[in-house]
Parts: C-alpha cells; structure tokens; sequence
C-alpha cells in the first residue's frame, strides 16, 4: 500500500471537519482543508473547483485525498487525479452522475429493476404542467442537475406543483440545474440515509443515520441541505439492511460496472421507507457522504478510518473486516442563520464557542469564517453542527440542545430545530 505524508480534505462545510478530525484522531497526520472553515487548521486557498491547482498541492504534499461536496465530483476531479496516478476517494465523473443527474439516476433504477417511485422527465412547462393536473397522485419534483438541496419540491396538491414548475421553468431560480425536470409519485414514509464505501466491487456499509431535511420542526417548510441527524436509528432494522443492500446497492454498483463505469466513493441512497409495507425505495443518489450524517456517523466509528478508504482506493475491501462501532448515540444539531434555506445574513461574530462543552460534545464548523479582527463569524446558511454522543439517545439530545443554547450570534440572526432525533425515540417506543 502506498505511503502517504498527509491528507487532503476538499470541500468547507461541517462534514469535512468531521472527516478531519476522524482522520487526524485516527492517523497523527496533517490534514489540510480546501479551503476550511474557521473550525479547521491548515487551510490552503484554493478554491474547491479549481482541479488542476488541487491536484498540485496533494502532489507536492504527498497527500491522499478525499472529496466532500458533489461539485468538484461532477466536475472530474477524481479523473484529473486518477490520470496523474495521485490516489483519491470518491468516485469519477461518469459514476458522479448518479447524482449530478436526476434524469440518469431515474432511468438507471428504472432499467436495472431498483425500487423507486414512477416518474416522467420534462423540458418544458406546459407538458409538466398538464402532466401534474392530470396525475391522480400528488408529485414530487426534482431539477435535473446539481443544487445543493434546493432542487427538491415535495408537493402537497396540483397547486404546489404547478408552484414548483412556475418557480423552476419560468422564474429560472435554479437556472441551468432547472433545464429540465423528473416528476415522479409522491412515496409517504419515513427517510433514512443509507451510506457505504464502495470499491467498484464490494460494499461496506457504514452506520445507518436518519437526516431532518425540512427547515421546520415536525418536518414542515421547504427542503434544506440538513437540518440535523442522529446515528443509529432504529428504522433501518438488519432485515431492512439486508434488503437494501440486495435490491438498491448491489444491483447499483453492478449496474454501473455493467456500463463500463466503476463506483469507487461513498454511495448514498436516500431513501422512503415506505409506510404500511415498509420497503425501502430511492428517493435520490448522493455520490458522497451526506452532511450532517457524516458528523452523527463518525462520532460513532472506533476503527480507524483512513485504511478503508485506502483499501476502496485500491480496490481491496474484500479483505477488510466490518468495521466496529461503539454502541453509542449521537446527535448533530445543525445551527443555521434565520432565513435560511431563503435569504439570510452573514458576518454575524459567532459567541460561546469556547465554552466548556465536554468530551462528548464536538462543536463542527459548517459555515463560518474570521473576519478582519480575528473573530469567527457566520459565513453560510448552515453555520454550525453540534454533535453529541450518549449511552442513549435522549442523553444525546439533551447534550446537544445544551450545547447549542450556549451558542449565539443574535437572537434574531440564529435559528435550530428543536426536534432533532425525535424521530428515533418515537421508533424505538413503537418496536
Ligand atoms: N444531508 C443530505 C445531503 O447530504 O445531501
């Protein structure tokens, strides 16, 4: 196996600080981030679409790489770095399709048999809109290209859709992501997120997560890219896992292999479980980790992590064992600036930070920054992600929630949902 002097992070959100502070805690290396937060060291200014000056600084740094956001993905960079023989987790751009195109990822289950819901691709509005008021089903509507968790309108009756269509077609407020559109049925359930390193070949599933999408409490308002998480949840049950791993990402992986495209990375599938016959469709394909999962998830891994991207990189994961988890909970708690997913402010200094939080408690940077003074300040919609871990899940919650009440920029600034993990105790009380 190839040695390596450090590790390049790409990406600025709460999930990659998670991923360095796993990979740093595991291996002692220097980690570096492209570009950071204020919450991560070693940053380096180079913007994380910017392929060719990455692939220099991971050279010159003899770095292993790993990508968090699905951009630099889309745009190649594992091919850039695969063609300079620089070793690189995630997968190329050909296999990042199955998220930066909802149209290829439809049609892709659709022809190999994996569970989603019925659906119709459109281009122009007056078809779409025809389509929906004819539809004896309430719709869910998705843009075609990339668009960081706003491209999703869950639609609740014909006017909702044709709201949708109107804001996507003739507003153009997702602009080229917005070309073109899948309708598909509307599946009632509950979400889980169901992720695991894949090396073209085998599959090792990390630990299940559940997400908190809508910005609202109770699931309400429009879609985010993540309000908060929890690890594990009980929805995801071992015959539950088994069949997900049989219908949706065994047939994925060989599916792609079958196109002559290999899916090295992580493989996310968002999925329904349905209610009443509680099957598991795909809502949707993430080609790495999710954000704020991986804050919930890697609070909770005990194995060192960097040898099983290692071993994806090269293609021998079938000789790994499981990894090994502690049998914890863990909460993350995205702390966001009011306004968000819409319009909000930035720049606001961000007090409390250094308060005495725990050893249970870790305090990831999502969106943040220092100003001209030195002080951190918000810089995104999502600001924070506050991860807990406890014997059980309420102790979690509670750790959480009384670590983010410490936590201010203005009251009128900051915003958190305050029912993060619910969810998972209500599954519980109804095993
Ligand atoms: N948490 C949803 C995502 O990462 O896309």
């Amino acid at each position: 196996m190839k040695q390596f002097d450090s590790i390049l992070i790409i990406g600025s959100g709460g999930r990659e600080h998670s991923l360095g502070w796993k990979l740093s805690n595991d291996t002692g290396k220097k980690v570096y981030f492209a570009p950071g937060n204020a919450g991560t060291e070693n940053n380096i200014n180079i913007d994380s679409s910017d392929l060719l000056k990455l692939f220099e600084f991971a050279k010159k740094k003899n770095a292993f790489t790993i990508v968090g956001p699905e951009k630099p993905l889309s745009l190649g960079i594992v091919d850039k770095f695969e063609e300079g023989h620089m070793s690189i987790f995630g997968p190329t751009r050909s296999a990042s399709r199955l998220e930066s195109s909802k149209v290829f990822a439809k049609l892709f289950m659709r022809n190999r048999d994996i569970p989603t819901s019925p659906f119709s691709v459109f281009s122009d509005p007056d078809s779409a809109i025809k389509h929906v008021e004819s539809y004896p089903k309430n719709v869910v509507i998705k843009v075609d290209g990339l668009a960081s968790g706003k491209g999703v309108f869950v639609c609740d009756d014909v006017k909702a859709a044709r709201g949708a269509l109107q804001k996507i077609f003739i507003d153009d407020e997702l602009r080229k992501s917005g070309k073109r559109v899948v309708v598909e049925e509307r599946i009632y359930g509950d979400e889980a997120s169901f992720i695991a390193i894949c090396d073209g070949k085998s599959i090792i599933p990390l630990a299940s997560s559940q997400d908190h999408k809508n910005i609202f409490d109770g699931d309400k308002g429009p879609n985010t890219g993540g309000m908060g998480s929890y690890s594990p949840t009980e929805l995801i049950s071992n015959d539950l896992e088994n069949k997900i791993m049989d219908k949706i990402m065994r047939p994925t992986i060989k599916g792609l292999n079958d196109l002559g495209t290999k899916f090295k990375g992580f493989l996310y599938a968002g999925l329904m479980i349905e209610r009443g016959s509680n099957e598991p469709y795909v809502l949707e394909f993430n080609v790495r980790m999710g954000d704020p999962e991986c804050q919930s998830i890697l609070s909770r891994m005990e194995s060192n992590f960097l040898i099983y991207l290692e071993a994806a990189v090269d293609e021998m994961l079938d000789s790994m064992p499981p990894i090994k988890w502690n049998d914890k909970h863990s909460v993350c708690i995205v702390m966001a600036s009011k306004g968000y997913p819409e319009k909000y402010q930035t720049g606001k200094v961000i007090h409390g930070l250094e308060s005495d939080f725990g050893p249970n408690t870790h305090i990831f940077h999502s969106g943040t920054k220092k100003n001209s003074m030195g002080k951190i300040v918000t810089n995104s919609g999502r600001v924070l992600s506050v991860t807990s871990l406890d014997d059980t899940l309420e102790g979690a919650m509670s750790k959480g929630y009384s670590a983010a009440s410490t936590i201010h920029w203005g009251e009128n600034e900051e915003y958190y949902r305050r029912d993060i993990a619910l969810k998972g105790i209500k599954y519980s009380k109804n095993k």
